[in-house]
């Protein structure tokens, strides 16, 4: 994810804005870059790779002043590159910006400022918003940033510093996050905690729409909409760094965890056409009709992302009555797979770099197969070689166990499953617009289940000692407990099974006796009662059971031990919201056999080895 450091006071800005970068390394980069007024002028440099490579052209030609901002980015729009590395200035370079986040309109600010004359760099959004500030400004840095800001939509966090006013450094707040660090006749900003912790342990937390303009001797606080100054008390950090960096969370983990209404809605957000509540896909460089010609699709994947891919195949027949099959891509590789040109092949990666299904990409490539890719990570193997891209803007992952990749792959799949549904006319347009609703209605409910976590809590303690536990659904309930299942295996070491529950007796309901504990997702209205059977048959011999319904069930409990409910949705997008609990459960068994949660055993993040 993109770090912002700025600083503004007396001493060596370069110094303090390139510690500061260091700090937040560990969110994962690919390009880096600082700009510094010098009392002059304003100068940046700003390189691709690692830190250290911008900090050699800095030895050799350092930016010496003690006003700057930098950022070490994790690309987004356009690849990793000298050119698109932050920060971003306008024409006469009398603008510079940094900037975590997305302007979803950009294309159209771009296509105004491109009208005017202003020429581009860069295929990043961000360089839209030096020139939109050039083009705007009226001789106060403050009220052009609100009047630009309030062009923009998204969800952004910026930094911006101007040769015009260089007594001053402005940041905006809109969804991403950004805090102030108030010092003694110095202030900084940070996208995080870790940033300025070496310089000052007082910050304000910028909540949404609120801007704040840093002098060398104070901090004020806005409201971007109206303008008026915000008063706000202090936070003092306790945290030491480790803890910083985990944004006061025990692990990675957790905290990746509770980042999921904010991916899936940085998924979701650039890729809804709201006048119309369809799905649009600019990425996508293949045409409607070569889309709708494709009469079977192959998910070719690894772990959670494959079980992401079985979300996938019901969500997408479903939509499309398109057959879709998943393979495992280890398996996948060595199948000689029946193909045709009217064969589509999504792949599925996180990492964008594990080596079986970068394998199973290149042996469908061969054989002349499209293959579209949905990974995290811009630049990585997966993205660089597929003929598609659709990234998930789930930010780094640094947890072994993949939580928010999965969630937002999910939301990509619904994406495209609608996408292909508009290409293909198997949905109303009044169908679509529903899904689409609810759809963008999801971080919202996400945020509800992180609210409400102590009865699975209450449940995952109660297991920490058992041997063997099960995971049961039907449908896309199925899919999920797979997840749930694998989740709970590689942090809490604890054996589990998933088992489609109508497959239970016919050989694995010989497993169930007194006191094991069951996990019942009972999610699809259609295939409740089937469930219910189910739930009492592990009952009757003797299974403590954990059921997961939608909100306003109120039947469940009569079957089973303890019930959890998620918020309601449409039944097909109920795995978005289940996987959370499942997730956390997995995480509290961990913790209460006093595992490394983030770094399971025997388990790398990426698994670049066959
Ligand atoms: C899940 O928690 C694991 N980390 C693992 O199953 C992972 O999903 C799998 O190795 C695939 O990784 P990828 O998405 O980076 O390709």
């Amino acid at each position: 994810m993109c770090g912002i450091v700025g600083y503004i006071g007396e001493k060596n800005a370069q110094q303090i804005i390139v510690e500061g970068l260091r700090k937040l390394e560990y969110r994962g980069y690919d390009s880096a870059g600082v700009a510094v007024w010098t009392g002059t002028e304003l100068l940046l440099d700003k390189a691709e790779g690692r830190l250290a490579v911008l900090e050699e052209r800095l030895r050799q030609k350092p930016l010496s002043g003690s006003l700057g901002i930098g950022h070490t980015r994790w690309a987004t729009h356009g690849k990793p590159s000298d050119e698109n590395a932050h920060p971003h200035t306008d024409q006469s370079g009398a603008f510079a910006v940094v900037h975590n986040g997305i302007i979803e309109n950009y294309l159209a600010i771009k296509e105004e400022l491109l009208a005017k004359g202003y020429t581009f760099k860069s295929e990043t959004d961000t360089e839209v918003i030096a020139h939109l500030l050039a083009d705007m400004y009226d001789g106060d840095l403050v009220s052009t940033v609100k009047r630009a800001v309030q062009r923009m939509r998204g969800a952004y966090a910026l930094g911006i510093m101007s040769a015009h006013e260089p007594d001053k450094l402005v940041a905006v707040r809109l969804a991403s996050p950004l805090i102030v660090g108030v010092g003694s006749g110095e202030n900084f900003i940070g996208s995080d905690i870790p940033a300025i912790l070496e310089h000052t342990r007082d910050v304000y937390i910028l909540n949404e729409g609120e801007m704040a303009v840093l002098t060398r001797s104070g901090v004020e606080l806005l409201s971007v909409e109206s303008g008026e100054r915000i008063e706000r008390e202090l936070f003092h950090v306790e945290w030491d760094l480790v803890q910083a960096e985990k944004g006061g969370y025990d692990s990675f983990m957790l905290k990746e965890i509770f980042e999921q209404p904010q991916a899936v809605r940085d998924t979701i957000g650039p890729r809804i056409d709201e006048a119309n509540k369809r799905v649009v896909l600019p990425e996508l460089k293949m045409s409607d009709e070569e889309l709708a010609s494709f009469d079977r699709i192959y998910i070719v994947a690894c772990g959670t992302s494959m079980h992401a891919g079985l979300v996938g195949k019901e969500l997408i027949e479903k939509l499309t009555r398109v057959p879709v099959e998943v393979a495992i891509a280890s398996e996948f590789r060595y199948r000689d797979p029946i193909v045709t040109p009217r064969t589509l092949m999504i792949v599925i990666s996180q990492s964008g770099e594990t080596a079986d299904t970068l394998a199973a990409l290149r042996e469908a490539k061969q054989k002349g197969v499209k293959v579209l890719a949905i990974t995290n990570v811009v630049g990585s193997s997966v993205s660089r070689e597929a003929d598609e891209v659709l990234f998930t803007w789930a930010g780094p992952e640094v947890a072994v166990a993949s939580t928010k990749a999965y969630t937002s792959q999910v939301v990509v799949l619904y994406l495209f499953g609608l996408y292909l549904a508009q290409a293909k006319g198997t949905q109303t347009t009044e169908q679509i617009a529903e899904v689409v609703e609810q759809l963008q209605q999801l971080p919202a409910k996400i945020t509800a289940v992180l609210q409400d976590t102590d009865g699975v809590r209450r449940f995952a303690e109660s297991i920490k000692d058992v041997t063997s536990l099960f995971f049961i659904g039907r449908g896309l309930d199925y899919a999920v407990s797979l997840e749930g299942s694998l989740k709970l295996k590689e942090i809490s070491y604890i054996h589990s099974e998933a088992y489609a529950a109508g497959e239970l007796k016919h050989g694995t309901l010989a497993l169930i006796e007194e006191d094991v504990p069951v996990i019942a997702l009972v999610t699809q209205p259609d295939l409740y009662d089937k469930m219910i059977s189910n739930i009492v048959e592990v009952k009757a011999r003797g299974a403590r059971v954990l059921g997961f319904a939608q909100e306003g069930d109120t039947e469940l409990a009569k079957t089973v031990d303890q019930v959890v409910h998620i918020p309601a949705t449409l039944p097909f997008l109920s795995p978005v919201l289940t996987v959370i609990p499942l997730q956390l459960l997995a995480y509290y068994a961990s913790v209460a056999r006093g595992n490394d949660v983030d770094k399971p055993r025997n388990l790398a993040k990426s698994v670049t080895v066959e």
